[in-house]
């Protein structure tokens, strides 16, 4: 064992907490799991708040309830109110669209912090397409005037590709007009559901190229109004992201029936195996479980990584996305301009991106799963 993997890792800054993967939506581009975890294998109450209690020990200082749609959960109210007990940050990111009034009010006086609600499209018939939800649009609308109400800060969540990034400006417009503080840009990521999507989702250079400029320039236009968070797709860079803040340094995501993941993509990865939170302490899977450990740091980095000025920068970039595109996660992210496989990534999006766009798979489960309204 090398110095670097004896060291304790710091504690991790942020949780993922996947409620459920049951969800009204049924968005193309959703990073959940091909293969979604079913009613019957959710955690229950109190195995959340124990969660919870556990992260909150180790150090985690941010909870970020997702899905899935968390808002299925009727228990959501009472593991914020836990959360926020503990002192923890309390984000929940939400289609929105099984929310009323009264529950925005409920979910703010259990000490919400934040709110990051999902926009698919200014156009209502277009995101309602792309949702595969009809009269979603509506409801997002009436919901963010209820967050506003409620007092809670509000960031819409846009996922941009080819289908809206045509209307990216009146999709700035509708978060200014809809009093959201921020708005996230993100252009979609080619996992999960969006991998199995790509070639209906990628925009062309040309279309990426003329975004930035609108956001540029939004940005400068907006200041003091609008935060702007904007997430490029990979597959137009020169250097990757470092995905997560690193694989196993800063966040850890918890599955519905608590798998305990370095990531939301993590368990395409053949070869690991990821323990659950009710079998092992989340201490000491952070620390100990093979899985994180398997890329935590810089020891498990091929060349050209090993030797490159930025590998404590980016940390090699996206583990499932190597897998993704080369079929072994323990190479440079090819999204990276000094990968061997860059110029074949790049050659792959042009190609698809010119061609028509084919019909989306929408994510479903293979048998419909009940949400509660
Ligand atoms: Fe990052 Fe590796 Fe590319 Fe260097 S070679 S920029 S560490 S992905
Ligand atoms: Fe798994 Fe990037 S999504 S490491």
């Amino acid at each position: 064992m090398t110095a670097q993997t004896m060291t304790a890792p710091e504690p991790p800054l942020a949780m993922l907490v996947e409620l459920t993967h049951r969800c009204p939506l049924r968005c193309p581009y959703c990073s959940n799991p091909l293969e979604l975890e079913r009613r019957g294998q959710e955690l229950d109450t109190a195995a959340w708040r124990d969660v919870l209690d556990q992260a909150a020990a180790l150090g985690v200082l941010q909870v970020h309830f997702s899905g899935g749609e968390p808002t299925a959960r009727p228990d959501l109210e009472d593991l914020v109110e836990h959360a926020a007990g503990l002192g923890l940050y309390t984000n929940l990111i939400t289609a929105g669209v099984l929310l009323d009034e009264a529950r925005v009010g409920r979910l703010s006086a259990a000490g919400l912090d934040h709110v990051q609600l999902s926009i698919q499209d200014s156009d209502p018939a277009e995101s309602d397409r792309i949702a595969g939800y009809q009269g979603g649009y509506r409801r997002k609308i009436a919901v963010a005037g209820w967050i506003r109400a409620a007092g809670l800060p509000l960031t819409l969540n846009a996922p941009v590709h080819r289908h809206n990034i045509e209307r990216l400006e009146a999709i700035i417009a509708l978060a200014v007009e809809l009093g959201a503080e921020r708005i996230e840009v993100a252009h979609v990521q080619y996992y999960g559901w969006g991998l199995k999507n790509r070639a209906a989702l990628i925009p062309t250079r040309a279309q990426l190229e003329r975004a930035t400029e609108v956001v540029e320039a939004a940005i400068e236009r907006l200041k003091g109004v609008l935060v702007f968070d904007y997430v490029v797709p990979d597959y137009y860079a020169h250097r990757p992201k470092a995905c997560m803040g690193g694989w196993g340094r800063q966040f850890l995501n918890v599955t519905p029936s608590g798998k305990v993941l370095p990531c939301h993509a993590a368990e395409t990865i053949p070869g690991l195996a990821f323990e659950r939170v009710t079998e092992r302490g989340l201490a000491e899977i952070w620390a100990h479980s093979p899985a994180f450990e398997r890329f935590r740091g810089t020891d498990w980095m091929p060349e050209p990584c090993a030797s490159c000025e930025r590998r404590e920068i980016d940390w090699g970039g996206c583990r499932c996305q190597a897998l993704a595109i080369l079929g072994d996660a323990a190479l440079t992210d090819p999204a990276c301009g000094l990968s061997p496989h860059h110029d074949a990534l790049v050659a792959l999006a042009e190609a698809e991106s010119d061609r028509e766009p084919p019909a989306f798979q929408y994510r479903r489960m293979t048998r419909p799963e009940p949400v509660e309204a």
